[in-house]
């Protein structure tokens, strides 16, 4: 029997998994850490971090199954998109990293439209408008502040390649997450010379791009033995987590969406050709399915908005023994009507993507009253980002996106009551699979396919992912949420110019 390992760096921890060729989870293991905000907004990691807790969760897997070193064939890698690791002539990192999160690239953003020649010649080169999140502001930024840094810069990475560096020794990456760095020509999947000479950016700091399922390299021998695993096992293209998500939820062919709520909040459908929406309000990006695209909108704090409310204003819940601090307030949450009495939030807690791609926003509560209670602030929270990706759905509903199911998926469609919400906000069936380990699933799944396990990546999620619950929305629900969408989507717009007052205050 061969076995696959499927590792996720996220920005909370990373989880690694190991499943065998039918696909079934045999083992897993997690490693948390933690996240710098050096300033407001602004947010950065160490990959030395990413690649302690890769390797402790790869040793973790590989003693928790007692599988035979001999027998895992291939390794799949996956990792929150868009970071920036610097790294210099001897391949050490030069800086932390900058992640899809930090805001601090609003000037850099302006730059590189500028340079490119307008907002529409920037999407006609790279698919995508420039966002704050995206990797080329991350370098601008670097070679503006950081001079002396961006002097001795030879290799620019995603924080996933930079493991492949550590595990292979190869500068590689995969189409999919190369396409969230905003200089790769999307539509041909390959970097974008004509962009990278208007941002007099050198090339060569670029890795080589493949397909998620190709093989990139093997491990360094010392490495293997470190991991418990051989030099002949492979490592494989991978994908940005949000492909690799959708892979492990079988987004693999046009009609079927994921709408996924991990630390950031992602409505996804997969498209057989580079289909984009001309007014940049949804990514378009390379999927991890070979030759094909797929477009997204993300809500920047999803599940991370919750984890913000209970870190901050449920402390208590924190501190007592034995409580699981998210299950008290999903149960104060599901007391409350929807709708939760007229309060909105706005999830905007660091800045926002999709659709108004304003770093300034702000995250609120709106129409608080002194009839409300936690469990109303917690089931708004739940609202505001099942209303957000609504928005998301609401443009691929503009674009004509057939929407046949929709299969949620991340951390926080554990919780029955948001699942619901969620199904109710979208007044569609929410569906969940047979497999809740999204990324880490879809890019074992991934090296398997590379392995020749299986001929494609469809076959390998047809031969293993299945829906197993659908929740159907509620009628009244659906119908107080029809009413409070229109309500949600106005609060942004009057408070726009409010937003960029106070990002100056
Ligand atoms: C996608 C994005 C986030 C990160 C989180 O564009 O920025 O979903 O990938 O891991």
């Amino acid at each position: 029997m061969a076995y696959y390992i499927g590792v996720d760096i996220g920005t909370s921890g990373t989880k690694s998994l190991l499943i065998d060729e039918a696909g079934s989870i045999i083992a897993e293991s997690s490693a948390e850490y933690g996240l710098s905000m050096p300033k407001p907004l602004w947010t950065e990691q160490n990959p030395e971090d990413w690649w302690q807790a890769v390797k402790k969760t790869i040793q973790g897997v590989m003693k928790a199954s007692k599988v035979k070193k001999g027998d895992v064939k291939s390794i799949g890698l996956s990792g929150q998109m868009h970071g920036s690791v610097f790294l210099n002539k001897a391949g050490k990192v030069i800086r932390p990293a900058l992640l899809w999160n930090d805001q601090r690239t609003v000037a850099e953003c302006e730059e590189i439209t500028r340079r490119a020649g307008g907002r529409e010649a920037l999407i006609e080169m790279v698919a995508n408008p420039a966002l704050t999140g995206f990797t080329a502001p991350k370098l601008l930024w670097l070679r503006n502040h950081e001079p002396k840094n961006y002097a001795a810069l030879k290799h620019l990475l995603l924080p996933k390649d930079d493991v492949r560096r550590r595990l292979t020794g190869e500068f590689a990456t995969d189409a999919s997450d190369a396409s969230g760095m905003l200089l790769l020509d999307v539509k041909n999947r390959t970097w974008s010379k004509e962009l990278l000479s208007k941002l007099e950016i050198d090339p060569s700091i670029l890795a080589t791009v493949y397909e998620s399922e190709q093989v990139t390299g093997t491990l360094l021998p010392e490495v293997a033995i470190e991991l418990g695993l051989t030099p002949e096992c492979t490592v494989v293209g991978g994908a940005g987590d949000c492909a690799a998500g959708a892979v492990g939820n079988g987004i693999v062919k046009q009609g079927i969406l994921t709408a996924s709520l991990g630390t950031s909040g992602v409505m996804f459908c997969h498209s057989d050709s580079p289909q984009y929406d001309t007014q940049g309000r949804l990514h378009t990006f390379c999927h991890a399915v070979h030759g094909k695209w797929h477009m997204m909108g993300v809500t920047l704090s999803a599940a991370g908005s919750l984890q913000w409310f209970v870190n901050n204003l449920c402390t208590e819940l924190l501190k007592k023994k034995g409580v699981d601090p998210y299950q008290v307030i999903n149960e104060e949450a599901e007391k409350v009507a929807a709708g939760s009495e007229g309060l909105f939030f706005l999830p905007y807690l660091a800045g926002e993507r999709t659709p108004h791609a304003d770093p300034n926003a702000r995250g609120c509560f709106i129409g608080l009253t002194n009839k409300h209670s936690r469990g109303h602030m917690a089931r708004s929270v739940m609202e505001g980002v099942a209303f957000s990706l609504r928005e998301s759905l609401a443009i691929l509903g503009q674009l004509d996106v057939p929407v046949k199911e929709i299969r949620v998926s991340g951390g926080g469609a554990k919780s029955p009551l948001w699942k619901q919400i969620l199904a109710d906000a979208f007044g569609q069936k929410a569906c969940t699979i047979n497999a809740e380990q999204g990324p880490a699933y879809g890019v074992a799944l991934l090296a398997a396919v590379g392995d020749g396990a299986y001929k494609n990546i469809e076959e390998a999620c047809k031969a293993t992912i299945r829906v197993t619950d659908r929740v159907p929305p509620k009628k009244t629900s659906q119908k107080k949420y029809d009413e409070a969408f229109p309500v949600y989507q106005e609060l942004y717009t009057s408070l726009k110019s409010s937003f960029a007052k106070i990002s100056q205050l």
